[in-house]
């Protein structure tokens, strides 16, 4: 194996290549619908590498969800808002196996042994972790949210998980997931690879704002979920930050609210953001909002519609959830038994 196939990062244009080498785990925490960033972030690329023949695993990071709010909110229902958006984005339950954190008893199991090859400091260094606690207002940390990381790293192992597509953020995750592996098998196995090092593949996340000209995020009602109706889009977008000059142009630097418009737009309609730009020229954020809003709502079309025909049948959505979650069991389990084997603690 070459230096870079053994890094942190996974070159993306070998996993298409060899797709049955690769073992996709990722997953979201069910906090509320998904957006049209995570859209164009990571949902579409996890479809086209699902399509391409890469075994693929989702989470919806249950217990991820009250590691940093007082409120859990209604968990039951976003799992199902992010199973409803998951099926009408064309994730195939067949092919990908979804699952909730809860319905896996074994995960909890190997956070133990995994807690063990983890320092206290390692823990307490963690960027991600630390700019959580900070967003969530609270100034001690409890003890799920330092440790989340290593539960995390279970979620991703269990399944002999090789390659986890997510954001920068979810960067340090990866690596402390790559230093349990390793310990583990240095430790506790005997230098064997019971446990596989993951890479990260990271999504070539185009940088779309919020309609406040904020990050787009739910917490913040500056997204534009892939539920929404087309009215509920228009009325978002119209709030949408633009600024003084009439002349549409795309200079993310320059101009970050009205470029990120544009550039939600070009990749909505299948165009360059320079053209779409273009094509708006002098008419002004008005015009530059109507053209967005249309682009928003044709691509999602049929994946609102879908979402709509799915929703009807909650007893076929619930046999989807059960069945990856009796999946995702029998390869918890397994791995369990792997763990427990090299630990020496199987006694019949
Ligand atoms: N922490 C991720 C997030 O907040 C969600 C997640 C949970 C995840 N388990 C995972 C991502 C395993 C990748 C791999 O978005």
């Amino acid at each position: 194996m070459s230096e870079t196939e053994t890094g942190l990062i996974a070159n993306s244009a070998d996993v298409l290549a060899n797709p049955a080498k690769y073992r996709i785990l990722t997953g979201d925490r069910p906090t509320g619908p998904l957006h049209l960033g995570h859209y164009l972030g990571t949902l579409k690329s996890r479809v086209d590498l699902q399509n391409a023949g890469v075994p693929t695993v989702l989470v919806i990071a249950d217990y991820q969800v009250i590691t940093d709010r007082q409120d859990p909110g209604d968990i039951k229902r976003n799992v199902y808002e992010i199973l409803l958006d998951y099926l009408a984005v064309g994730i195939d339950p067949v092919k990908t196996t979804i699952f909730t954190h809860s319905a896996v008893p074994a995960l909890n199991q190997l956070l133990l042994p995994f807690l063990s090859l983890v320092s206290l400091p390692e823990m307490q260094r963690n960027p991600t972790v630390k700019s959580e606690l900070a967003d969530s207002g609270q100034t001690v940390i409890n003890g799920l949210l330092l440790t989340y990381p290593v539960h995390q790293a279970a979620d991703i192992l269990f399944c002999d998980g090789n390659l986890v597509p997510v954001g920068r953020d979810q960067l340090p995750h990866v690596e402390q997931t790559r230093l349990v592996a390793r310990r583990f098998n240095d430790r506790y196995a005997g230098g064997k690879r019971v446990l596989v090092e993951p890479q990260a593949l990271l999504s070539a996340a185009p940088n779309v704002l919020g309609v406040d000209g904020k990050k787009m995020s739910k917490s913040r009602g500056n997204a534009i979920s892939l539920s929404a109706t087309a009215e509920e889009t228009a009325k978002l977008l119209k709030r949408a930050v633009t600024d003084v000059d009439r002349n549409i142009t795309y200079e993310p630097e320059k101009r970050p609210e009205v470029s990120s418009l544009v550039l939600i737009g070009a990749l909505m309609s299948g165009q360059e953001p320079e053209a779409f730009a273009a094509a708006i020229g002098d008419k002004g954020g008005k015009a530059l909002k109507d053209a967005v809003t249309e682009a928003i709502n044709e691509h999602l079309r049929p994946i609102r519609e879908r979402r709509i025909e799915l929703a009807k049948d909650p007893g076929a959505l619930a046999r989807i959830l059960a069945d990856g979650n009796a999946r995702a069991n029998a390869m918890a389990d397994a791995t369990l038994a792997k763990v427990q084997g090299a630990l020496g603690m199987v006694y019949y």
